[in-house]
């Protein structure tokens, strides 16, 4: 199952995923992947270093460019010819992998791993005035496309803040969105958004309410479609403490938990 974390800046995304990761790592095999380009936080929540960008194993940014440019060759700059363990080929139009990848196939300087839970992040904004980050955009479509995933593996995709992932389309490669939504009429506004984008790329759209309190739930209720409230997470202290030291989240919530509950069974 590919889910896809989405939400507002600022809402929510990856402390709800490193939760989620944490969760669903103990009967399933998760991949946390971090598409944000410009957040460098994740790895901390989740307990680890941060991995190595996925983009530097197809030549970085500038040679990743570059190849896009190339005609649609034979050339695959991503792995040698029947290195893996699926054997399946790649989609046909991709120019950077010649076969699928399964977990074990992700190249392992990539990947950070603990506790069950891999972690791998497309590649963020390191210099000034490196460029826009369409690379990353492309790049996540192509891997997530060329991802075989077995019965027991969940992919949790933390994405950007905002919209832009739904205009480039990474979107439709997504089982599910679950659209993290914080107590701000900018939040609540944007949700109404995901549910259309749900609509046009045929992606079940679920919300999960952080940061709620007695006095305001209702109104969060009332703001989004509330029959696709799948979680409705607290305002926790500790959560925000944690995160201000860059610590690790090693909090367990009762209500990730049924989260977590539901995914498992969601039909999607
Ligand atoms: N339920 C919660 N209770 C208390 N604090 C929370 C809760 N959820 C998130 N926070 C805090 O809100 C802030 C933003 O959270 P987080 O970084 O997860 O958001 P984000 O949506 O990933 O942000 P960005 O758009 O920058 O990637 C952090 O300080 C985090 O600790
Ligand atoms: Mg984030």
């Amino acid at each position: 199952m590919r889910i896809a974390v989405c939400g507002k800046g600022g809402s929510g995304k990856s402390t709800i995923s490193a939760l989620l990761a944490k969760q669903m790592a103990k009967t399933k095999n998760v991949l946390v992947l971090d598409i944000d380009e410009s957040n460098y936080g994740l790895h901390s929540q989740l307990g680890m270093v941060a991995p190595q960008d996925l983009m530097e194993y197809f030549g970085g940014k500038k040679g990743f460019k570059e190849k896009q440019k190339s005609p649609k060759t034979t050339q695959f700059w991503g792995l040698a010819a029947n290195e893996n363990s699926t054997g399946k080929p790649a989609q046909q139009q991709s120019r950077f992998f010649k076969n699928r990848w399964g977990f074990s196939d992700l190249p392992a300087e990539f990947v950070e791993e603990k506790e069950g839970i891999r972690l791998m992040a497309v590649g963020k904004i390191h210099d000034f005035g490196e460029g826009c980050a369409c690379p990353m955009g492309v790049l996540t479509r192509e891997f997530l496309e060329n991802l075989d995933l077995g019965k027991n593996d969940v992919v949790i995709v933390d994405t950007e803040a905002g919209t832009e992932h739904f205009g480039r389309g990474v979107d439709k490669d997504f089982d599910l969105i679950l659209v993290v939504v914080d107590p701000s009429y900018e939040s609540l506004k944007l949700s109404k958004k995901f549910d259309e984008f749900g609509s046009q790329c045929g992606c079940s759209v679920y919300f999960v309410l952080n940061r709620v309190e007695p006095d305001i739930r209702e109104e969060m209720l009332n703001s989004v479609n509330c029959a696709n409230v799948v979680a409705e997470i607290p305002a926790k202290r500790e959560l925000f403490k944690a995160s201000l030291k860059g610590e690790e989240l090693d909090i367990e919530l009762e209500e990730i938990a049924k989260l977590a509950e539901f995914l498992e069974h969601v039909r999607y």
